[in-house]
This record gives structure tokens, sequence and C-alpha cells, in this order.
């Protein structure tokens, strides 16, 4: 049997996503000592400018992790036993960070959802004016949430926590939109940022990050849960002359170097706007499938829309998963699954990271295909209708 795929495959996933040519060769530098004269120059480069990417001047700092590592540092580092957080279960992504803040001993107040949209202010304000007897000591936000394709407005979270003048932490996790829409830690007031490498950072997974603000680093003082790998101080003592205190990821370090000069060279709101527009052909492209009746997008506040990925739904009757098998076999393109509750009833186009209009439309020629071969009634102008949106003003 032939098990050659010819052709390159084409990873659609809402990350990890492809790696770039220029950050693949970085990594393959031979490795260096990372407590040498030479590392300092890789760590300077990269603790700062990742901090042009996160918009701030705090410290962001790296840890050798996936992004649920960084999730964990973020709670570990701010929090004591029994102090109640208020976490919008806005997804897939946001029900495991409060499993994960429940086995920490933490106690979430969840803020339910259909998961059809964005956290909602106002039922963070009401949760935060209920607590009377000040226990609520964080509000915990999936700025993008993966699994839906649906944005929370951080901003307006950290109004409501002004206006009611709750002493609360805001903590944002930004690990699939970092790099890809807009976000600002400073300016929007947020205490720390979740992020990850794997999604717009255009790295492989294995480095994830916490940006932490002065009131952040000050409850860190504080802060009882127990914590030794994942806790900041030893991070930023070390982080001061540009070296770790461990061992630390050297080589996607050299990546994430390059990866930022990626960034820098196009400019973040030209990489912004970017993945606004390749978000917005592929709507369009849904819009067109849905003339039909049986696909619809998952989100459906369109101030929410996330131009990183594009959750479709699949009426009753219809497998998302076999879509997806299909899609995998016949066209070599993998698509994100449906998460939790959105199992087989999901399937998502990843549309961020290093990626432009014609692998945009590669992508959507093969979702377009296999529907139909699918069975899947839906109508056929999916493809036109994204190049027209790609080539309007
Ligand atoms: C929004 C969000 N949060 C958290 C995670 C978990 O990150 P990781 O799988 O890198 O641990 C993911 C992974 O996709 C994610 O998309």
């Amino acid at each position: 049997m032939n098990t050659r795929a010819p052709g390159r495959h084409f990873l659609q996933i809402p990350g990890p996503t492809d790696v770039p040519g220029r950050v693949l060769r970085a990594i393959s530098e031979p490795t260096i000592d990372h407590r040498g004269p030479e590392f300092a120059e890789l760590g300077r480069s990269v603790l700062t400018g990742l901090k042009r990417v996160f918009k701030t001047d705090d410290p962001v700092l790296v840890f050798p992790a996936s992004g649920t590592g960084a999730w964990e540092a973020a709670l570990v580092n701010t929090l004591s036993p029994g102090d109640a957080l208020v976490m919008p279960r806005t997804g897939w992504f946001a029900s495991l960070w409060s499993e994960m803040a429940k086995r920490l001993g933490l106690e979430p107040i969840l803020l339910e959802t259909d998961w059809r949209r964005g956290a909602e202010p106002a039922a963070v304000e009401a949760a935060l004016r209920a607590d009377k007897g000040g226990r609520i000591r964080a509000v915990c936000i999936v700025h993008n949430e993966t699994s839906t394709g649906c944005v929370s407005a951080v901003p307006a979270v950290r109004r409501v926590i002004d206006t009611v003048g709750h002493p609360a932490l805001l903590l944002v996790d930004t690990i699939s939109s970092l790099a890809s829409i807009d976000y600002r830690h400073k300016e929007w007031g947020v205490d720390v940022t979740i992020a990850g490498s794997q999604k717009g950072l255009m790295l492989p997974p294995g480095l994830s990050f916490n940006a932490v603000s002065a009131r952040g680093l000050e409850a860190s003082k504080t802060a009882k849960l127990p914590r030794s790998y994942w806790d900041w101080r030893p991070v930023l003592e070390a982080n001061a002359g540009f070296y770790f205190p461990y061992t630390p990821a050297t080589n996607l370090l050299r990546g994430l170097k390059e990866a930022l000069s990626m960034l820098e060279e196009e400019g973040l709101p030209n990489v912004f706007a970017r993945h606004d527009r390749h978000a917005a052909a592929t709507r369009a492209a849904v819009q067109a499938w849905g003339q039909a009746g049986a696909v619809e997008l998952q989100c459906q506040a369109a101030g929410d829309y996330s131009s990183s990925l594009t959750a479709i739904r699949l009426s009753e009757g219809f497998s998302a998963d076999e879509l997806r098998a299909l899609i995998l076999r016949r066209f070599n393109m993998s698509l994100g699954n449906g998460l939790g509750i959105l199992k087989d009833r999901v399937f998502r186009i990843g549309h961020l990271g290093d990626i432009n209009d014609l692998t945009l439309l590669g992508a959507i020629s093969g979702v377009e295909m296999g529907l139909k071969l699918a069975g899947v009634p839906a109508g056929s102008g999916g493809v036109d209708a994204a190049m027209a949106s790609l080539t309007s003003a």
C-alpha cells in the first residue's frame, strides 16, 4: 500500500501552527551553554522582545512548558488555598482552567455561557457585587476561546472590576490570541497574561509565558499555594542577568528570537490585520456553505468573532469527526476537532500564525470539497466568497 502523502500537509488546526523555515533553521543551530556569555545575549533579546509583543514594560517570564503550565504558574503565584475566582465558562479551555483551579484548592465561581459568545462583563460585575465577604481574589478570562472561536472583551471586564472597585486580580489566557489578535497587557490593566509558543508565535509547542503586573508581583509575596518549579521569584532573579534558574529550552529560545524578529519585520498591526482578513474570508465561506442550512458559525455574537480560528457547527445528524477524517484522508489536511460538549458537532479551521491568502484558500477549498464528499448539504460558493472577501478593499 502506498502510504506516502505527496505535497505538503495542511496543518489547519488552531495551533500548533506551521513553523516557518526561518524559525526551524534557528532552532536547528547548535545548543549553547545556558550559563555562558553567548546565552545572556539570547536571553536579553527574547526577554525584551517579548515585552513588545505583550505590549508591556512588566516582566515576562518564560517556562519550558505547554500553556497549561503557565496557567498553573499564574494561579499558584498569586493565590492562596480557598480563594474564590470568577471564571466565565466560555468553552472547553475555560472549563479546563477552572478544573485545575479546583484541584489546586481554589474555589471557582463559574459563570455559565452557551459557548457561543465571549464572557459577559455584566455577569462578572454581578458576581463581584455579590462578593460581600471579599473572598474573590481573581477574575480569570480566556481571551480567545479556542474551542468556540469566540473572543472575550478584556477591556470591558477590566472596566467592570474598576467600576465595582473590587480588588480582584485580572488573569487572562491569551494562548490562542497573542501575536494574532490585538492584545495589550499594560493598557488593559491585566495582572497576569498567560501565553504559549505554538500558536501566533509560530514556534513548536514547549514554551509558555506569564506577563506579570506590579500588583501581580505584590500578590505573589503573600500567596500561600505551594509552589516550587513554577515559583516566579527565582526566575525573576535569574532573568535580571538574562539567565534562568534551571536549564531553559535553549533551542526553542533561539527559535523565539527569530519569530520575534519576523513579527517585528511585518509589524504587529499588519499581523493583526492579516488575521482579521483571513477570519473575515473564512466566515464569508461559511456563510455561503450555510445557505443549504446544515452548516453555521459556532460563534453567534458578531462582535466576538475570533480572528485566529473559525469553529463551524454541523446540524444534527452530521458528524464533524467523520468529515475531518475524510478531509485528512483525501486532502492531507488536519482540522481542529470539537471539544467537550462540542465533540463531533464542530470542526475548527485555524487561520493563525504564518499563513497567507493562498494557504487559507487551500484550506477552504479542502473543506468545501470535503463537505460535498461527506454528503453534508452546503452551498458551493464558499471558495468564491472567500476570494471575493480577500480581494475586496
Ligand atoms: C485558549 C487555550 N488555553 C489553554 C490551552 C492549553 O495549552 P496547552 O495545550 O499548550 O497546555 C490551549 C491549547 O490549545 C488553548 O487554546
